[in-house]
């Protein structure tokens, strides 16, 4: 990330509130969808209490303190400093800050190796091709991943950011994963996937 990106991303943060804890929004779709209704566990509830989480560019930690809530150990990672600061300040106040890493990292220069691997990993509205196999190579055996980004489908003004129409579906249909849940709609095209559990 340039040092002209970090300073944009600071300084919309600069005077942002903390954030109130929240599932992935495309765990909340899924549930919502009329295909979901029928199951008898939601995708929500597919998210283990217990293990541990990635949150790609978690921006003020709605997400991260979710899943800490829920009983995970949570790496935060974010390139904005004032980002991981507001993600630390949330967690606080949500009482999980003990289950919280959250650390200043350049995603385009990957997921750094010494992280691990994880049981859970959310990347949401931070569109990162280059980090997608990482995102399957990074989950441990019947781990959950739940990705969104920006879509030109149905996108009322398409731009730089917006992935191409069936960019996740193609990236996460690969013979060692299920995707469980897809939507691409209102200019936003989430998965919800599962890597085999051996
Ligand atoms: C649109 S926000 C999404 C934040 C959060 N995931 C959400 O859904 O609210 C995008 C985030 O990506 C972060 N970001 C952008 N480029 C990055 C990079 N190269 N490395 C790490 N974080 C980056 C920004 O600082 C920002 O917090």
């Amino acid at each position: 990330m340039s040092a002209d990106d970090a300073s944009r991303w600071d300084a919309r943060y600069a005077d942002a509130e903390l954030a109130e804890p929240s599932p992935p929004d495309a765990l909340v779709a899924a549930d919502r969808s009329e295909t979901d209704r029928t199951r008898k566990a939601t995708l929500l509830d597919l998210v283990p209490v217990a293990g541990r989480a990635l949150d790609v560019a978690c921006g003020a930690g709605a997400q991260t303190a979710w899943l800490a809530a829920r009983g995970l150990e949570v790496v935060a990672l974010d390139a904005s400093p004032v980002a991981i600061d507001l993600t630390a300040r949330t967690a606080d106040a949500a009482g999980v800050r003990s289950r919280v890493e959250a650390r200043v990292v350049d995603l385009d220069l990957g997921i750094p190796t010494d992280l691990g691997t994880f049981d859970v990993i959310v990347c949401q509205r931070f569109r990162a091709v280059d980090l997608y196999d990482s995102f399957v190579e990074r989950l441990r055996p019947g781990g959950l991943a739940v990705v969104t980004v920006l879509s030109r489908t149905g996108a009322d003004h398409p731009g730089a950011f917006h992935a191409p129409s069936g960019e996740l579906r193609t990236a996460f249909t690969r013979p060692d994963t299920d995707v469980l849940f897809h939507q691409e709609t209102a200019g936003q095209e989430s998965v919800v996937l599962r890597r085999h559990p051996t």
